[in-house]
């Protein structure tokens, strides 16, 4: 969702703030624009509707703007339309300023202090503006009037701020958005990302919720809501910039699919010990074990690989799984066993519906543990532990590389809570990942499927049964947010409940095949589709398959075929949005860090 990036230092601000704002634009949105102190000492402010690109024009590609400090923002819109007035940086008064998040109560806000304010944007960060100009103007320095907002506001905020009067500093807040302040030589750089700021630094200050920061060329000074100053050493990103490039692939999308391989590889490497064994840290274990039930809490492709992870703990481990989609959940949760043990699954970290559950479980004192693929993320920060990823940064709004990886490691973690299951998962991983390796060779094959079943075709099922629905509802959901088809998972033996009277002629239904004890009856099911008219592609595994399976995939450990079968519908996705001619890694309406519940 909305991107933050702020620079103050030597170089001229605004192509540093276009070019982090360009690293930004895989998160959504749909405005963007950014504030420079010109050498004049006012603060120029140019905005653009649309693509950034519109802002590098409108901007000349940042030359038409001049001077060293500045702040940019890209926005997803939640308060207002997608309107120039309502993109930010928001001006109120003597301040300038760019926002993460949502002011709950800007309406209080609005009354209690500023009745006498004409807005004119339909924002709630407007109304911080105005509440800093308000406080400033009654006395208080900027420092005091940041910690007087920072005690009124109810809800989150990411904020790079500038004052007027001011050209030697930008400050900034945090409160439950993701931000983090780049370390330079000579310059000192804010991002709600490091991707905003890797070209420049991989030095960061981690900041806290409650936190507000003095930045200033050559200083970071961080201090508490309450004044507090705080010492803290950066730390150095296990990132750079190639991580964030996409190299000679024509999208992120394909790229990450292809370096599924290497990070199950990566995985592999990073939870084994110096004696050659996987390990996860024992107090995990424990408390997993010490538990009567493991609550898995996710949403989108996270809740997708939260069911395989059931079936993971089920089977290998004998403990009683759930997953549950996280927005549902934090209001109508169910009844809780006596012991449970909470898993969140998140690529980002910062996916509000899931930290609305975090934040509850927590203060019924209950531990909690996050899969993450981004390290010091809100949800690792919250959570008693925190298993990584270790999947790379991931670009494209479509998550791909980061399903594959969250199987892997909630494998890992399964077998290691269930020492009693006989696998030997090193190695069973490692030929999951050689196996994708032949899925990455064909793509060829699955271009050609993808435009032969799915380039006119208005909607689409996908069917199976067990691990293999699990692994439909993911291929669907993939289908539908890039190729815009509508798309659907079932379970295969429910479609002659209802579903089945959605198939006519020609309705594309792709079957997902990989375990003996169901292969017939989803064969079954096949049929009955095939009789109705459907167009029919089988994906199975080798040893199941038959001459009419279109996609036939080598052998994995049973529990282990849908880090496989996942790839290739992510390819289907893939070309079936291109024939399509969709903007695959950025699809419409979609952010790749939902921040907003
Ligand atoms: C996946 O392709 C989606 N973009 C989306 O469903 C995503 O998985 C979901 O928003 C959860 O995100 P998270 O893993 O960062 O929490």
């Amino acid at each position: 969702m909305c991107g933050i990036v702020g620079y103050i230092g030597k170089e001229e601000a605004a192509p540093i703030l276009l070019e982090g704002l360009s690293k930004l634009e895989y998160r959504g949105y749909d405005s963007a624009g950014l504030a420079v102190f010109a050498p004049s000492g006012d603060i120029v402010i140019k905005k653009a509707v649309g693509k950034l690109e519109n802002l590098y024009q409108k901007t000349e590609n940042g030359s038409a703007v001049q001077g060293v400090c500045g702040i940019g923002h890209t926005r997803w819109a939640t308060h207002g339309k997608p309107t120039e007035d309502n993109a930010h940086p928001h001006e109120g008064g003597r301040f300038v300023l760019v926002h993460n998040g949502i002011v709950e109560n800007e309406e209080f806000l609005r009354n209690k202090y500023l009745s006498d304010v004409e807005f004119k944007s339909e924002t709630d960060t407007e109304v911080i503006a105005w509440l800093l100009d308000k406080f400033t103007s009654s006395g208080e320095d900027p420092e005091m009037a940041i910690r007087h907002i920072m005690a009124e506001i109810q809800g989150s905020y990411a904020l790079a701020i500038l004052d007027k009067t001011n050209p030697d500093v930008i400050y900034a807040a945090k409160n439950k958005s993701p931000m983090l302040i780049g370390k330079g030589e000579g310059f000192n750089m804010i991002g709600s990302d490091s991707m905003a700021m890797i070209a420049h630094t991989n030095m960061f200050y981690e900041i806290n919720d409650g936190e507000y920061v003095v930045v200033t060329k050559d200083g970071v000074e961080i201090y508490t809501e309450y004044g507090k100053k705080m010492e803290r050493e950066p730390f150095k990103a296990e990132l750079d910039l190639s991580d964030t490039e996409k190299g000679t692939y024509p999208h992120f999308m394909l790229k990450e699919i292809e370096e599924q391989p290497s990070v199950i590889r990566r995985i592999i490497q990073q939870y084994t010990d110096d004696d050659g064994e996987m390990f996860i840290d024992e107090n995990i274990i424990n408390d997993i074990n010490e538990s009567d039930k493991v609550y898995i809490i996710a949403c989108g492709t996270s809740y997708h690989a939260g069911l395989v992870g059931k079936q993971f703990f089920e089977k290998m481990a004998k403990k009683p799984t759930d997953a549950y989609i996280a927005s549902e959940f934090v209001h109508n949760m169910p009844l809780l066993t006596e012991k449970p043990f909470f898993i969140f699954i998140s690529q980002s970290g910062e996916t509000a519906d899931s930290r609305s559950v975090m934040v509850k479980v927590k203060e019924m004192g209950y531990k909690t543990l996050t899969l993450t693929n981004v390290k010091g993320s809100t949800l690792s920060r919250e959570a008693t532990y925190t298993l990584l990823l270790y999947a790379g940064p991931e670009i494209a709004v479509a998550s791909t590389k980061a399903y594959t990886a969250q199987l892997a490691v909630l494998a890992i973690l399964a077998s290691k809570v269930g020492k009693e299951y006989d696998i030997n998962l090193k190695y069973e991983l490692s030929v999951a990942a050689n196996v994708i390796e032949t899925i990455c060779g064909e793509r060829e094959n699955y271009k050609y499927l993808a435009e032969k079943y799915l380039k006119d075709s208005r909607n689409a099922f996908y069917i199976g049964r067990g691990a293999d629905y699990y692994v439909c509802l993911e291929a669907a959901l993939k289908l539908k947010e890039i190729s815009y088809i509508q798309a659907e998972g079932f379970a295969a033996g429910e479609l002659k409940h209802g579903t089945i009277a959605l198939i006519e002629k020609d309705t594309p239904v792709i079957a997902v095949i990989t375990q003996e004890n169901i292969n017939l009856n989803t064969r079954s099911n096949i049929k009955e589709v095939r009789a109705r008219g459907a167009k029919v592609l089988v994906i199975s595994m080798r040893s199941l398959s038959l001459h009419r399976d279109k996609i036939v995939i080598n052998d994995v450990h049973e529990l282990l075929t849908p880090l496989v079968s996942v790839v290739p519908t992510q390819y289907i996705a893939y070309y079936a949005a291109l024939s399509r001619g969709r903007d695959i890694d950025k699809p419409r309406n979609l952010a790749k860090s939902v921040t907003v519940e």
